[in-house]
């Protein structure tokens, strides 16, 4: 992701109109190709994720002695018949938090040492919070920085069951320890503060894997997922992009077909409708044990609102794009309790913050998130940076269209990580 990609996004007169179908969720797709990889026999993916990050995932799991057959550019197979076998070099996570972390709870009960480490973003993200449980179940691990940081040193061992309550509402955290438990002697629970995506739990519940689940509070014992066919629903998290630009650029009204609905990750659709946009859900139904369904959203009159606590969890990886749709709203939007926002890819609350105010926004920032004044007409005509975060990049590119003269994104490759085909769908609803 090194060479500059600069993007220039050109203010949009005229609404966005038409269907879409974004690409796969990157959450599930991460736990599907591990989950399967926990199988003996073959499994089916169909619609895999083509971002960099899932890339990143199959790169591990194929240093593993994985074997991984593309049968199309997105269905693939995952067999792994013989069982993970030491692998003869360094794991590279690249920018995926989500690989590192629950790959470390895979790895800490194997039966060989493995070093996973990822890019310069990655080095600096915090792993104490996933080195630290997996100590407490026995696992053998060594860290940078006084075992915080990576690359991370695993040398594989028996675990046994742990209860863990979680100071933090983090699906990594959680997938990581119900992942390390399904090998761990006797019973593995955690508990987390708020609700955190569920993909984990869904899908080992739907592999037929020994788990059962109680509001925040998860259980797991030694079983392995059964060899089940999973097929991946797009990313609420790129359709969130679109919700936004739609929302907020007069006349649009767009439909995103096959979406995850799962009620983990729909606070963007909560989000928006408290704030007045108008979205209407289409053809729910479930698959893989994973709700789905269609969003249509028509332009309309935004408002402020406060955001905070419980919904942040449901939003985590929304609220840059949040912010986009807050500087269009009448009155004031306040993000609180947010400061999980500084621990991702960037400290977003920090990029939203500089980006935003040099597109003409009226924004504060707080430690733990940051209040916006609305409506104000976003000048455009500046440079903004990404800061190798894709979210940040596809927020800037989404604030560009509603600007009133051109911006430029610099590094805009970035939007690789979760999205490649993000400007050519969007374009597709330019009329
Ligand atoms: C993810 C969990 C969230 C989210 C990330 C993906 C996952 O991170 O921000 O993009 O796949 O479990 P945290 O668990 O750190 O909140």
């Amino acid at each position: 992701m090194s060479e500059n990609n600069k993007k220039t996004v050109i203010p949009l007169e005229k609404p966005l109109k038409g269907t879409i179908k974004v690409p796969a969720d990157k959450s599930i797709a991460h736990r599907a190709a591990m989950l399967a990889s926990l199988a003996k026999q073959k499994v089916l993916i169909k619609n895999f994720s083509s971002g960099a990050d899932c890339k990143s995932t199959l790169s591990v799991l194929e240093k593993l002695g994985v074997n991984i057959e593309f049968l199309s550019e997105n269905e693939l197979i995952i067999h792994n018949k013989e069982g993970f076998k030491e692998p003869k070099e360094t794991l590279y996570a690249g920018n995926s938090g989500t690989t590192i972390r629950l790959m470390s709870g895979i790895l800490a009960g194997s039966d060989f040492t493995s070093i996973i480490t990822g890019d310069e973003s990655l080095q600096k993200r915090p792993m104490g919070r996933v080195i630290n449980p997996l100590k407490q179940m026995g696992a053998d691990i060594t860290a940078q920085d006084n075992n915080t940081k990576a690359p991370i040193t695993i040398r594989g061992t028996s675990l046994k069951g742990i209860i863990y309550n979680s100071q933090i509402a983090s699906a990594q955290v959680k997938s990581c320890i119900l992942l390390a438990g399904l090998n761990a002697e006797g019973v593995t629970v955690v508990r987390e503060p708020f609700k955190s995506r569920d993909h984990t739990e869904r899908m080992l519940s739907y592999l037929e894997a020994d788990i059962e689940v109680e509001d925040t509070k998860v259980k797991v014992k030694k079983s392995n997922p059964e060899a089940k066919p999973l097929s991946i629903p797009g990313d609420i998290s790129s359709a969130a992009f679109f919700i936004v630009a739609a929302s907020i650029i007069p006349g649009s009204e767009i439909i995103i077909t096959d979406t995850g609905l799962n009620p983990t990750r729909t606070g963007i659709i909560d989000v928006m409708r408290q704030m007045g946009a108008d979205i209407t859900v289409l053809n729910q139904r479930t698959e893989c044990n994973e709700e789905v369904g269609d969003i249509k959203v028509k332009y309309s009159e935004l408002k402020g609102i406060t955001i905070g606590r419980e919904m942040i969890p449901r939003i985590i990886d929304e609220l840059p794009v949040i912010a986009v749709a807050a500087t269009q709203a009448k009155g004031t939007t306040i993000v609180k309790e947010a400061e999980e926002l500084r621990h991702k890819e960037s400290d977003r609350i920090k990029a939203i913050c500089l980006e935003l105010k040099k597109l003409g926004a009226d924004i504060e920032e707080a430690v733990d998130g940051f209040v916006i004044y609305g409506k104000t007409k976003l000048r455009g005509n500046c440079e903004l940076e990404t800061y190798h975060d894709h979210r940040i990049a596809m927020s800037g590119y989404v604030a560009g269209l509603a600007s009133l003269r051109p911006v430029r994104i610099n590094e805009f490759q970035w939007v690789n990580i979760s999205f490649p085909e993000f400007t050519q769908m969007f374009e597709s609803l330019y009329q």
